[in-house]
């Protein structure tokens, strides 16, 4: 074992405080949940909460991450944009699926969520490229606002002894099932 790896094992993982979680009272929609999660978290000072890490596959079903930002969610999904002419635009032009992850510190909280995802009209792209800072930059280049419709959702919540907990909602064709 080499002294990285000797100093990287000696470091703390999973510190901090988890808020109080009352399972027996949780919404029957993850969209709610999450919500009521990010609004938390920003409340508690968590920095940037809507920076999201994005999985993606390629054509021969490589992954690759990067990090975004989410850009909006409703009951059609979590949204995010980026230029056309990225790997992620590629990616996604063949093999529109796609899994996002949060992990807010020092609350012990994460969410992933993963699903098909699919391109908004171009004129909600048009509308998210020019609160851009660039915004003339991307509008040559492409900018597209894109969408993950979840099939399933899990929100996570770390404790310091370790009886962390997993609450999964799953799409079924017409409802969200919840498992804890
Ligand atoms: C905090 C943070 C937020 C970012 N937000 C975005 C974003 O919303 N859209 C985007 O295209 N790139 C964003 N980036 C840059 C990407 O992480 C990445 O470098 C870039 O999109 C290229 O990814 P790709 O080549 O896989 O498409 C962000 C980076 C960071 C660190």
């Amino acid at each position: 074992m080499n002294e990285l790896t000797r100093w990287l094992r000696a470091q703390p993982s999973l510190i901090g405080s988890p808020p109080p979680l009352e399972l027996s009272d949780l919404p029957s929609d993850p969209v709610t949940l999450f919500e009521t999660w990010i609004r938390h978290v920003a409340r508690a000072g968590v920095a940037e909460p809507r920076a999201m890490t994005l999985a993606t596959a390629d054509a021969a079903g490589l992954p690759d991450a990067r990090t975004l930002i989410l850009k909006g969610v409703d009951t059609e999904g979590w949204a995010f944009a980026g230029p056309r002419r990225s790997e992620k635009g590629r990616q996604l032009a063949n093999n529109p699926a796609a899994a996002l992850n949060f992990w807010w510190q020092p609350l012990m909280r994460a969410v992933r969520v993963r699903g098909p995802v699919r391109e908004a009209d171009p004129e909600e792209s048009a509308a998210d490229v020019a609160g851009s800072p660039a915004a003339a930059l991307h509008q040559a280049g492409g900018w597209v606002l894109w969408r993950l419709v979840p099939d399933r959702i899990e929100f996570w919540q770390g404790s310091p002894d370790r009886r962390h907990v997993r609450i999964v909602y799953t799409h079924d064709g017409d409802g969200w099932t919840r498992h804890t």
